[in-house]
């Protein structure tokens, strides 16, 4: 091997070197979120009076649960129907996202359905679908009550598609 072969090996190592050394915590960092498993943590949206029976209501909600870079896409909502006044089945949270395409739907109290804008997908008042292109009812998160107030569970979404 001649002097020159030698030393363009050598750079080719040291470069090679270079950049796997500034290249592994960049990956790391990129890939660490979809590898490591997303802890689950209950957000306070409030006290429980402020969602009066038998009516669905809007909340906007800083969702923990996405990957560091998601910015203001972590500020979505929520809508949290109360059912009842106490009890396991008191309340159900959706998400606001439509299962088909991800728009956010409306509550209309009048009708007494969720409406999505994009195209036109319907649902009851308990999620499952009314019409439309969506396949699957509103994606529900879960929720309990610690002391007075309403604390929804913070997932990457689909969670679960009703309160166990
Ligand atoms: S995104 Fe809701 S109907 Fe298509």
């Amino acid at each position: 091997m001649t002097r020159r072969a030698l030393l363009e090996r050598g750079i080719a190592a040291l470069t090679g070197l270079m950049a796997l050394i500034v290249g592994l915590p960049i990956i790391g960092y990129l890939l660490g979120p979809l590898i490591k498993p997303t802890p689950l943590q209950y957000v306070d949206v409030g006290a429980v009076d402020r969602f009066p029976v038998g009516q669905t209501t809007l909340v906007k909600f800083h969702d923990p649960s996405p990957l560091p870079w998601a910015g203001q896409l972590a500020d979505t909502a929520l809508w949290v129907r109360r059912r009842e006044a106490s009890g396991p089945n008191a309340f159900q949270v959706f998400s606001v996202h439509c299962t088909h395409l991800g728009c956010p739907v409306n509550w209309r109290p009048g009708a007494g359905i969720f409406e999505c804008p994009c195209h036109g997908g319907v649902f009851y008042e308990d999620g499952t679908v009314a019409g439309g292109p969506p396949r699957r009812p509103l994606f529900q998160l879960r929720w309990r009550v610690a002391g007075t107030h309403l604390e929804i569970e913070s997932a990457p979404l689909p969670t679960v598609q009703s309160k166990a």
